[in-house]
């Protein structure tokens, strides 16, 4: 056996960390919330009640796998934008396109594999105007003891950037920056 090979072998066993991938698990419930915005209060569609959404963190590598409940009286289906669905395009998320939407009181598992892919990315709602307060950051990691592709940054922070206006159907515009400072 290549002594490389013994090495790698070795390694593995003590740090099995290092090679691992993991499965991370995200329980998404879609619901609705009061919110005061612009001098107004209304309910918004959110996941966990949360806007913007939950940050989702996972490693190059990893399985990700969403569960998504949908408790509103809207169909739902989210999109994980920038992921490469590598023979998972029935995770990708757009309504009538790779999936029926997640109909009123049902479930539905979003599951996917990040691979070759590090940096920030955004989830966000695939249908109507949903996305308009369904969204969120998808921080892809590099796989643990891989440096990043620069210098470390000191501290890391995920900004979403919106737009929130108080007509009901816009679809908005949105884009999410990840400041390095
Ligand atoms: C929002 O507020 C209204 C009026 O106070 C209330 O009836 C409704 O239950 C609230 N909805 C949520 C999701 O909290
Ligand atoms: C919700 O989705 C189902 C298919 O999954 C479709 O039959 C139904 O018409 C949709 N409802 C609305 C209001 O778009
Ligand atoms: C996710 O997909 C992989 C392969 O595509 C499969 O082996 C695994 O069982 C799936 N996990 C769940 C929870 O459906």
């Amino acid at each position: 056996m290549a002594s490389w090979v013994q090495t790698l072998l070795f390694m593995s066993i003590l740090f099995p960390a290092l090679v691992e991938c993991k499965i991370r698990h995200y329980h998404f419930a879609v619901v609705l919330k009061n919110a005061t915005k612009l001098c107004a209060t209304k309910a918004i569609v959110t996941v966990n009640g949360k806007f913007p959404g939950p940050t989702l963190y996972a490693r190059e590598g990893d399985n990700v796998l969403v569960r998504v409940t949908n408790h509103v009286q809207y169909n739902v289906t989210i999109h994980w934008h920038g992921v490469r669905q590598l023979r998972t395009g029935w995770s990708d998320g757009p309504a009538y396109i790779t999936q029926c939407p997640i109909q009123p009181g049902q479930s539905f598992v979003y599951n996917f594999t990040l691979t070759g892919q590090r940096g920030t990315l955004l989830w966000h709602a695939h249908i109507s105007w949903l996305r308009t307060t369904m969204h969120g950051a998808i921080v892809n990691l590099p796989k643990k003891g891989v440096p990043y592709p620069f210098p470390k940054p000191d501290k890391e922070k995920v900004i979403v950037l919106g737009e929130f206006r108080n007509f009901r159907h816009l679809e908005a515009c949105f884009c999410l920056h990840r400041m390095w400072s």
